[in-house]
């Protein structure tokens, strides 16, 4: 089974659009989606509604919580604030209402899906994590892995129960061992590792291997939508 395992979306949908392209192409049996739906981009509603149409399970990120949240907001700088509160303007009473329902994790086959980190933080960064957290992490899950978004950065980190050790994590297949894994899928809509492209893994439970796909999209259309919809532009310059 393909499971294509995706996250922070963050309201591009050119990057979201080629995301869907590239996973039908690749044939996945399934999609989940790791949170951070909303935010950022200028069409948080549509790709709310895409997400819908392709009837794609979601947990619930730190930008969700900030929709429907105001004592969350305290996470965020001034700049991030604005756009969440003209991200709130931009989604329907239905999307919103809708959004608050979603689950801070999903465990699906042998893996645990969670936007921040295990086992059902939305806040909390993996590169935050120290090796006891990872460890005791594991305590607390079922899971023989761990899929996460948040950072927006690709990581991998293994832990055999009494060591904890990260890899490079880039494009292309990588085949996991015995030991227990947090994944970090990186970002479809808001790469912050230096290369433009959405980011995505497919987990292949069969062979027990990871696929990291860079997927290009057309990142000026993206950026000129945040710009007209009176977004902070350093959110349009961000993406190019
Ligand atoms: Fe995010």
């Amino acid at each position: 089974m393909n499971v294509a395992i995706i996250s922070d979306i963050h309201g591009n949908l050119e990057a979201f659009e080629a995301v869907l392209s590239d996973i039908a192409e690749r044939e996945a049996d399934h999609v989940i989606c790791l949170g951070d739906c909303v935010g950022y981009g200028a069409d948080s509603e549509a790709v709310l509604l895409r997400l819908w149409e392709e009837n794609i399970p979601a947990v619930r990120g730190n930008h969700e919580d900030a929709v429907f949240d105001d004592s969350v907001l305290e996470w965020f700088n001034p700049q991030a604030c604005d756009a969440i509160l003209k991200t709130r303007a931009m989604l329907s009473p239905e999307s919103r209402e809708r959004i608050s329902r979603w689950p801070l994790f999903i465990p699906f086959d042998a893996a645990w899906c969670v936007h921040g980190f295990p086992p059902a933080s939305v806040h909390t960064y993996l590169f935050e994590a120290t090796p006891r957290m990872v460890i005791e992490s594991f305590t607390t899950i079922p899971s023989r892995l761990c899929f996460v978004g948040h950072t927006h950065i690709l990581s991998l980190v293994a832990c055999d129960g009494e060591r904890v050790k990260s890899y490079p994590f880039k494009k292309g297949t990588t085949f996991l061992d015995g030991r227990r894994y947090i994944v970090n899928v990186g970002s479809v809509g808001q790469p912050r590792d230096g290369d433009l492209s959405a980011k995505y893994v497919i987990w292949d439970t069969e062979a027990n291997s990871l696929e990291v796909r860079y997927v290009p999209y057309n990142a000026a259309l993206a950026a000129e939508k945040i710009i007209k919809a009176g977004l902070p532009e350093f959110l349009a310059r961000r993406l190019l």
